[in-house]
C-alpha cells in the first residue's frame, strides 16, 4: 500500500494487524479515510486511557496553543509545569502519603526506566538489576536488556548484568527462597541495586502480581538496600482501577515510572516520582531535550483535576473490569474447552488462549469486524483488551460481542 510499504522502514508493526488508514477518533472509536468505524479495545497501547481527543484536554490543548503558551521549555520553569507539579501534589501523591519528587524526563517509557535504573546504580553504586519473566519495559539498550523478548518484535540487546525471576501469581515458600537468594546474589561479578516490577504485566499477558509477594519484595530490598522501581508505565494512571496499581499492596516503590496515559490526550509524556531522600541527582545530571512538553503539562493537570478529584473513575474501572472479565469468562467456557484463561485487573485484562496461531487469527477475525485488539504475552499467546477507561457500557458490550464473535470464527473447524 503506497507510500507506507514502499516508503517507512520494515520494521513497522501494528499497520500490519490493522491494514486501514486512519484519518479521525473519539473516545473508543477510530475512523478510516474511507469513513469505516473501528472499536478501539487497544487505546494506543495504553497511552489512550482517557479516550480519544478527550473533550476537556482537546480545549485545554486548542486555549493552550491559541493563547501562544510555551510548547518547548526544557526543565525551565513555566506555569504550565507549575500547575503540573501542584495537580500532581494535591491529588495523586499527598492523598496517597509518598513523599516524592518529580523527575522530569524525555517523552517515552523507556527513558523514564533508563533514568530510574541509572539513579538506582547512583545511589546504592551496583549495577546489577533483578527483573521479571514477561516484562516489558522499552526499546533503549538498557530498557530492552531487561525486557522479555515479544514474538515478532524480539530485541537483541543482551547485557549481562541482569537476572530475571518467574512471574508469581500466587506466592510460594519456594518463590521467597528464590527471592532471597536471587537479591543477595552476584550477576556479572556485580551486586544487586535495583529490583524493577510491572506490579501488574501488561506486555506480559495482563498478569497481576500477588500482593504478597509484592510485599515482601518490599521487605526483602529494604533489608539488603536494594531499591525497588515500579515500572507503571502502562498499569498506572488508572489503568487497573486505582491511579497507580500498586495500591493496596505494600510495594511502598521508590522509584515509579510514568509515560503513556499521563498526558491523558496521548501527548508524548513520561515522568518518575522519586522517593524525596532519595533524590540525589547532581543538576543536570540527567538531561533530555523533550523533557519540557507544556502541553502534555496542561493536559496532564486537567486530566488530574477531571478524573481524580474523587474516586468515580476508579469505582467505573473496577466495575467495567469486572464486566469485561466476566464476558471473557464467558467466551472461554463457550469456546476454550477448558484450557484458556482470564487474567487481569480494572481494565488491563486478557484472554490467554494458549496457541500464538489462534490468538493471532482470533485478532484477525476482531478487526474484519471492525473491532481493534492485540496480542501479547509469552508466545503472544494473549488477546488483550485494553479499552479506554472512559468507554460507555454500550461501546463495551457491543466490543464484547464482536470478540465473542471473532473467537466463535477462529475456533470452529
Ligand atoms: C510497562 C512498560 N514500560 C515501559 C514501556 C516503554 O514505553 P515506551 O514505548 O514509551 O518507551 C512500555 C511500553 O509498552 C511498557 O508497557
Amino acid at each position: 500500500m503506497y507510500p507506507f510499504e514502499d516508503l517507512e522502514s520494515n520494521v513497522r508493526y501494528y499497520c500490519r494487524r490493522w491494514p486501514a488508514v486512519f484519518a479521525s477518533a473519539q473516545g473508543a472509536t477510530i475512523v478510516d479515510e474511507d469513513g469505516v468505524e473501528y472499536l478501539d479495545f487497544f487505546a494506543g497501547a495504553g497511552a489512550l486511557s482517557y479516550g480519544h481527543n478527550n473533550p476537556v484536554f482537546v480545549e485545554v490543548a486548542i486555549q493552550h496553543l491559541r493563547a501562544g503558551k510555551l510548547l518547548h521549555s526544557l526543565d525551565t520553569f513555566t506555569v504550565e509545569k507549575r500547575r503540573f507539579l501542584e495537580t500532581m501534589h494535591r491529588l495523586v501523591l499527598g492523598p496517597r502519603k509518598l513523599d516524592m519528587v518529580v523527575q522530569t524526563v524525555g517523552p517515552t517509557g523507556a527513558t523514564a526506566v533508563e533514568a530510574a535504573l541509572q539513579l538506582a546504580q547512583r545511589i546504592t553504586g551496583h549495577r546489577a538489576v533483578v527483573g521479571f519473566e514477561g516484562s516489558y519495559h522499552g526499546m533503549t539498550y538498557r530498557a530492552a536488556s531487561i525486557s522479555a523478548s515479544m514474538a515478532g518484535r524480539k530485541t537483541s540487546a543482551h547485557l549481562k548484568d541482569f537476572v530475571a525471576l518467574p512471574y508469581v501469581a500466587n506466592v510460594t515458600d519456594d518463590d521467597l527462597e528464590l527471592l532471597a537468594r536471587t537479591l543477595r546474589s552476584s550477576v556479572d561479578g556485580q551486586k544487586i541495586g535495583a529490583l524493577i516490577i510491572e506490579p501488574t504485566q501488561g506486555e506480559g499477558g495482563a498478569r497481576p502480581f500477588d500482593p504478597a509477594y509484592l510485599r515482601a519484595i518490599r521487605d526483602q530490598c529494604t533489608e539488603l538496600g536494594i531499591l525497588v522501581i515500579a515500572d507503571e508505565v502502562q498499569a498506572g494512571v488508572g489503568r487497573t482501577g486505582p491511579f497507580f496499581s500498586f495500591e493496596g499492596s505494600a510495594l511502598d516503590p521508590d522509584i515509579i515510572c510514568l509515560s503513556k496515559s499521563i498526558s491523558g490526550l496521548g501527548l508524548p509524556m513520561a515522568i518518575n516520582l522519586v522517593r524525596r531522600d532519595l533524590d540525589t541527582w547532581a543538576p543536570g545530571e540527567f538531561s533530555g531535550t523533550f523533557r519540557g512538553n507544556n502541553l502534555a503539562f496542561a493536559t496532564s493537570a486537567a486530566m488530574i483535576e477531571t478524573y481524580w478529584s474523587d474516586s468515580d473513575l476508579e469505582k467505573g474501572t473496577e466495575q467495567r473490569g469486572l464486566l469485561v472479565r466476566n464476558s471473557l469468562q464467558q467466551i472461554a467456557e463457550d469456546y476454550g474447552k477448558g484450557a484458556f484463561i482470564v487474567r487481569g485487573n480494572g481494565l488491563l485484562c486478557g484472554l490467554d488462549v494458549k496457541d500464538t496461531q489462534l490468538a493471532d487469527n482470533i485478532a484477525q477475525k476482531a478487526f474484519d469486524r471492525r473491532l481493534i485488539v492485540e496480542t501479547c504475552g509469552a508466545g503472544d499467546t494473549t488477546v488483550k483488551l485494553l479499552t479506554p477507561l472512559v468507554i460507555d457500557e454500550d461501546q463495551l458490550s457491543d466490543g464484547l460481542d464482536r470478540l465473542s464473535d471473532a473467537v466463535a470464527q477462529a475456533t470452529s473447524r
